[in-house]
């Protein structure tokens, strides 16, 4: 009957899809779209996040400004939502530039910027910083860290952890609290900065 698919007319040359053939077709593009999926969810995971909370990348602020705020202040800037201080260090001291500079800002050559972690290197207590004696100082168990997050005294097993920082094209500082760096030990402390008045928490 003309018209009729697979005799003759129009529809003659039409050949219908075995069954086998549309499952294996089928199973290969659900197959593919998962993967698919998959990938981009993966991709958004490790795609680094502009300004989400702790543990994406954070604009903290201006750096000039925070560093003229800590200054007037002498204290850290405390930025509670990536969890870190914003402290001013100075690349010009011995040894100072070789333990910080790759990794923090350097605005000029004796001023720069570093993000530390708030969390105590010893069992994870929030540290406040003690504004008498310019020290960090964690209520916990007592260790204390200088005004850069050295260790000085204490059980803590080291200094204060980092993170990555860089001033981007507006001059605004940007920390990636994806990316901690684990601070320095013990015997790092180059800063070698005394008590500047009385402690708020006994060692
Ligand atoms: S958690 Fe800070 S000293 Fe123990």
């Amino acid at each position: 009957m003309p018209g009729t698919p697979g005799t003759t007319g129009p529809f003659s040359r039409v050949t219908p899809v075995e069954r086998r053939t549309f499952l294996r077709y089928s199973l290969i593009g659900s197959t593919a779209a998962g993967l698919g999926f998959f990938g981009l969810a993966s991709l958004g995971f490790l795609w680094p996040r502009m300004g989400e909370g702790f543990g994406a990348e954070l604009v903290v602020g201006g750096a000039e400004e925070l560093l003229d705020e800590i200054q007037s202040e002498q204290a850290p800037f405390h930025f509670p939502e990536g969890r870190l201080y914003v402290v001013a260090w100075d690349p010009s001291v011995a040894g100072a530039e070789e333990q910080y500079g790759t990794d923090h800002v350097v605005l000029d050559e004796t001023h720069g910027l570093m993000a530390i972690f708030q969390r105590c290197p010893h069992l994870g207590c929030t540290v406040p910083w003690c504004q008498s004696s310019q020290w960090f100082e964690c209520p916990c168990h007592g260790s204390r860290y200088n005004r850069w997050g050295e260790y000085t005294d204490g059980p803590a097993p080291r200094g204060m952890d980092r993170f990555p920082s860089r001033i981007d094209d507006e001059g605004e500082l940007v920390v990636d609290t994806a990316v901690l760096l684990t601070g320095p030990s013990r015997t790092g402390n180059v800063l070698q900065q005394s008590p500047e008045g009385p402690a708020c928490v006994e060692a």
